[in-house]
């Protein structure tokens, strides 16, 4: 297709829908529409948007669900919402999630195709501009469907803003990385660097080398002076995965960074300043590591400022339908196959099954059966999956 910007316009009344698109149409934009916030997500699954143009009050989905929705699908993807004089607060929320701008109801053609010029070429026109959203890192799902994720999701979007460090506990495959990432892809620090390092099993001169940065001739080796991982964070947010692992040496060291937010390279005789948000995770019991001697409690303090608890995922079951799906989709996509529905019995298997590999070992399963399936089939069935979840009827 030409250089045309696609703006997607999402209302209830058709009269609407008909003259923003033939304004826009007009203003050298393509414009697609849809009837409802359903309708808009399968939009914007199967075709490219620029600038997504939502009302608010429709039968099914608000706008400003539709917002939250499209918050987590398609981050970087500029929203702006048509509210009502009254509902102003809720627009002002919406902002701080990340939609792009409101317009009051009822507003000028002119001042609407400005407000979406400004959210095309990416300019802040709010009250807090919208953060340019990293590439790399987004555009990947995060599923949600059970009462605690869904929690969970909400109290990313409420820290996502702040400087405060996050803790990220739960068991191996729950999400940690994954939540680490949508905390900054929601934060102000997006265009920033998300880095992340896993603290299991480092030796400590090479841990403290790794994140802290070393100058030329600090220890054998040191042949070249090189920044650490807080330093390449600078800005951005620095996920520690597997915190309960570092040496208690480093634990000091990084209590010290946290403090007085600056860092000192190995072999280094004065210390930089740095801005880095702090991101930790872990499958440890930290507090029977303090309890044990072996991880430091101030540190702990200052590591769960914010605690997010990822529970397992045998414990949130609603999520397994949603998560299969989604795996399905994106292991179809990659293999060539179609497999788009569960039947009634896989489900069944699906639901009673403990999944001690939680979403990690629900995405390989959904991978496996993808391959497994042949081209012509649709249906995810039980023959499609490890023996081991497979009972007797
Ligand atoms: N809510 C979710 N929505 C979509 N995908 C998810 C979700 N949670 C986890 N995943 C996927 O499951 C896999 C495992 O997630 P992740 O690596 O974040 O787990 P983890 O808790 O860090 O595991 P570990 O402790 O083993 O490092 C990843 O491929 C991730 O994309
Ligand atoms: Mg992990």
């Amino acid at each position: 297709m030409s250089g045309k910007k696609t703006v997607l316009v999402v209302d209830d009344e058709q009269n609407i829908r008909r003259i923003l698109q033939a304004a826009f149409d007009k203003n050298g934009w393509h414009a697609l529409t849809a009837e409802d916030g359903h309708q808009a997500l399968e939009i914007l699954e199967n075709e490219s948007v620029d600038c997504l143009l939502t009302d608010v009050t429709m039968p099914g989905m608000s706008g400003y669900d539709l917002q939250r929705r499209v918050a987590e699908t398609h981050p970087e993807l500029p929203v702006v919402i048509m509210t009502a004089f009254g509902t102003i607060p809720q627009a002002v929320d919406a902002i701080r999630r990340g939609a792009y701008e409101y317009i009051t109801k009822p507003f000028d053609l002119e001042s609407l195709k400005r407000v979406i010029t400004a959210a095309l070429d990416g300019r802040g026109v709010g009250a807090v501009a919208k953060p340019k959203r990293a590439s790399k890192d987004v555009g990947r799902a995060f599923i949600a469907e059970s009462a605690t994720m869904k929690a969970v999701l909400e109290t990313v979007r409420q820290v996502a803003d702040s400087r405060a460090t996050v803790l990220i506990t739960g068991e191996s495959g729950t999400g940690k990385e994954v939540v680490s990432r949508l905390l900054h892809t929601l934060s102000p620090r997006a265009d920033k660097a998300f880095v992340a390092v896993s603290c299991a099993a480092l030796p400590e001169t090479l841990l403290e080398s790794e994140l802290f940065g070393h100058e030329k001739g600090a220890f054998t080796g040191a042949d070249a002076s090189k920044p650490g991982r807080f330093e390449l964070a600078d800005h951005g947010t620095l996920f520690l995965d597997e915190i309960g692992d570092i040496p208690m040496a480093t634990q000091v060291k990084l209590l010290r960074v946290l403090q007085e937010r600056e860092i000192e390279r190995l072999g280094a005789t004065k210390a930089t300043q740095i801005d880095v948000r702090l991101v930790t995770a872990t499958n440890q019991e930290l507090q029977h590591l303090v309890d044990e001697g072996t991880f430091r409690l101030d540190l702990l303090y200052r590591l769960q400022v914010v605690e997010i608890q990822l529970p397992p995922l045998r414990h949130r079951k609603e999520d397994i339908v949603p998560l299969s799906l989604h795996f399905l989709a994106k292991y179809g996509q990659e293999n060539g196959r179609s497999l788009a529905s569960i039947s009634q019995e896989a489900e069944r298997q699906l639901w009673d099954y403990s999944w001690p590999g939680n979403v990690r070992e629900l995405e390989n399963t959904m991978e496996r059966a993808t391959v497994m399936a042949s081209p012509d089939e649709s249906v995810l069935q039980p023959k499609h999956l490890p023996s081991k979840m497979l009972h007797a009827a």
